[in-house]
């Protein structure tokens, strides 16, 4: 004869179950049910005070609980302990339909209640429905923690950003201020050639506030999706050999365009905004790499299988270590680098925007300092 054995995994898959009871007899029949229907029934208890112990200790799946116990606390006060301390459902199980129990009981929030006398089916509908209640809450709860915690870092990101906003305006502003005092105080004592440069120094300190000022409303605008793009179709290998072309013609010698396009490509693009993206991109790798061993490649490549068109910007430069590969696109994040004077760190935050809202995407990736870096970007090709 074979002797058919629960496997481990059989075992480990039964709900446990803890009855609390102290009528021994029905406390042994209701565990005997539990079993016949497939659950594993813990060994049962009274009293309220040993159903909490148990449940510290056995971690149950659902306690069956009994109204009226042995002992100080009633089944009542049991579950709200159990329900407040551990988060375990509990389902009464009691002979007691009386209005004022029931009241009492609901206060108690239980995941079902149980009338005696109840047959298996009963049982197992109100055990399955208690534990499927129990796993919604638990989910609800989930995710409520996730939708707070979300509220929160968009909360310390919107703090962070006004913080970097003011700062960044701060440094030119007070460059502006100290050299148009020095100009209104002292100019007659001042040199041609001295206030020549004052001005030089007004005049680049106010560009750069006015770009910071248009990149930052623009930025807001793009996040906040009130920003409209003018898509139209265009012929992707054309636009890129075009602007490849103008960068040729700075970059000379030190910059490679490579396609492996023959065909042509139809996208959905805004061209004035991709245009911003990719000069934001090479000026990035001229402004990270030294002038002497330049070398930026722009490789572009169809991904035939997702319909996805590639464009690889890559570099020989000052690279980037892998921790912050993610931060550079968030907003006004500058990395110190050996040959970059600080910009305000607003472009690829930008450019990752940009290509969002055509649904696209930018990726970096480096193999560390000093060892040039690659940004790739990924556009959808449009079917005609
Ligand atoms: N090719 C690159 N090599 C090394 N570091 C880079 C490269 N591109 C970007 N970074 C780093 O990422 C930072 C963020 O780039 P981002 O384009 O957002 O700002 P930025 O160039 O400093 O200023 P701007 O707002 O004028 O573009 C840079 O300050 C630089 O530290
Ligand atoms: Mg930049």
């Amino acid at each position: 004869m074979q002797i058919k054995t629960e496997s481990e995994s059989e075992i480990l898959s039964k709900k446990n179950i803890l009855v609390v009871e102290d009528e021994g007899i029905i406390a042994m029949d209701i565990r005997e049910r539990l079993v016949s229907l497939g659950y594993n029934a813990l060994d049962s208890v009274s009293s309220g005070e040993e159903a909490i112990k148990q449940v510290k200790l056995k971690q149950p799946d659902l306690v069956l609980m009994d109204i009226i116990l042995d002992g100080e606390m009633d089944g009542i006060e049991a579950a709200q302990h159990i329900r407040d301390q551990f988060n375990i459902p509990v389902a009464f199980i009691s002979a007691y339909a009386d209005e004022k129990i029931l009241e009492k009981a609901k206060a108690a929030e239980p995941f079902g209640y149980i009338l005696k006398p109840f047959d298996d089916r009963d049982l197992r509908v109100a055990i399955e429905v208690a534990l499927f209640k129990h796993e919604l809450e638990v989910k609800v709860k989930d995710r409520e923690k996730l939708v707070e915690k979300e509220k929160q870092d968009l909360e310390t990101r919107r703090r962070e950003f006004l913080e970097s906003v003011a700062h960044e305006l701060r440094s030119p502003l007070t460059t502006i201020k100290g050299f148009s005092e020095l100009l209104l105080k002292s100019q007659d004592k001042l040199s041609q050639a001295q206030q020549q440069r004052c001005s030089e120094l007004l005049f680049n300190n106010i560009s750069k506030l006015e770009k910071l000022i248009i990149d930052i409303s623009e930025l807001s605008r793009i996040e906040r999706g009130v920003f409209e793009l003018s898509k139209s179709k265009i012929e992707l290998t054309e636009f890129l050999s075009n602007n490849s072309a103008s960068y040729k013609l700075l970059l000379k010698d030190s910059f490679e365009f490579i396609s492996d396009i023959s065909t042509k490509v139809l996208v959905d693009l805004d061209e004035d905004r991709f245009h911003q993206v990719l000069s934001n991109l090479i000026d990035n790798a001229i402004k990270n790499t030294p002038v002497e061993e330049r070398k930026i490649i722009m490789e572009v490549k169809k991904l035939k299988k997702r319909k996805m068109i590639q464009i690889k910007i890559s570099d020989n430069g000052a690279g980037i270590e892998s921790k912050n590969l993610k931060l550079i696109f968030e907003p006004f994040v500058t990395l110190q680098t050996k040959y970059s004077s600080k910009g305000t760190g607003i472009g690829l935050s930008l450019c990752k925007n940009i290509l969002k809202r055509h649904d696209g995407s930018i990726t970096a990736e480096s193999k560390g300092l000093g060892k040039g870096s690659t940004f790739t970007i990924e556009l959808p090709i449009r079917r005609n």
